[in-house]
């Protein structure tokens, strides 16, 4: 399975954060954004891993995760000239997902729970159909919403809906077959100007093909669209890791324990980073034997 993190659009409700630099790459708490997003695919397995982003920020991008190797990873870098549409990605990407099936995950999207790499491992086993992860949220009309029949099964998705049938938001995480690549050719642009991600999970799900995880009160997706957002996750993740002494979306971390990467590269990566909390996490779990 390959693997798409969109990080583009130009994040404009960040301003003047995001002026000259990508809203993905500005920090959540102690890392950039996109760590988190990226750590995601790695727990799903994905190694190879296509990075979208725009013209002015891909440059930015390839300096902080050059092609990958030092996590383990074999990263390739797309330009969107454009922000038009996650759905996009599947047709800027056709060359690099070729005949695999492909996870997409946005770029600011935050994911964090018991039970998440269970989920995940499952989604990244998928060979036919599609897989999408939906949240309880309090403002569903921000996010696509899923609307449910009487008996509780998935009718459809609806792009910000003005009145929501549902709490269940669909959210930055999405699993596709091979399909997806001409589902998304065939794609209109929305009135926003799009194309849109809920056509294609509505294409899936009309056919009887799309399979949603109801993520539980164990888990939390959190938001990074405005200030207040950013400061709430950074908090969030402060809280745990301040709290429990693990990292969350520790790349070099994660690549290790899939076997991708050896003490000898993750402590190369600790030592650059060394006197901050990201690299001494990295060195006192060496000094506890854990690398091994
Ligand atoms: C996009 C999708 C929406 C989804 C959301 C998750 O929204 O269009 O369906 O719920 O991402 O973050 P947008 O980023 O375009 O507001």
């Amino acid at each position: 399975m390959k693997g798409i993190i969109l990080a583009g659009g130009t994040g404009s409700r960040l301003y003047p954060a995001t002026l000259a630099i990508s809203k993905q790459l500005i920090p959540v708490y102690d890392k950039p954004m996109i760590y988190y997003p990226l750590s995601v695919l790695m727990r799903a397995g994905i190694r190879d891993i296509a990075l979208i982003s725009t013209p002015r920020d891909l440059p930015a991008f390839k300096a902080l995760f050059g092609g990958g190797e030092e996590l383990g990873l074999n990263l390739s870098y797309i330009e969107q000239p454009k922000p038009e549409g996650i759905a996009q990605s599947f047709i800027l990407a056709k060359d690099f997902i070729g005949t695999d099936s492909v996870a997409l995950i946005l770029g600011d999207n935050i994911f964090y729970g018991e039970g998440l790499d269970k989920m995940l491992s499952g989604a990244a086993e998928l060979k036919d159909g599609a897989e999408i992860f939906a949240s309880r949220v309090v403002n569903p009309a921000a996010y696509g919403v899923i609307s449910f029949n009487k008996d509780g099964k998935p009718l459809c998705v609806t792009e910000k809906p003005s009145k929501p049938a549902s709490p269940w938001a669909v959210t930055g995480l999405y699993f596709y077959d091979n399909t997806v690549v001409e589902a998304a050719s065939r794609l209109k642009f929305s009135t926003r100007g799009e194309l849109e991600i809920t056509d294609i999970n509505n294409f899936y799900l009309s056919s009887g093909k799309l399979k949603v995880n109801f993520m539980g009160r164990g888990m939390a997706w959190l938001d990074t669209g405005t200030h207040e957002d950013l400061i709430k996750a950074s908090t969030f993740i402060e809280s745990i890791e301040s709290r429990q002494g693990v990292k969350i979306a520790c790349l070099e971390e994660i690549s290790f324990q899939k076997g991708w990467i050896g003490r000898e590269t993750l402590l190369k990566r600790a030592v650059k980073m060394k006197g901050t909390p990201y690299g001494n996490y990295l060195l006192n779990r060496d000094a506890e034997g854990l690398w091994k």
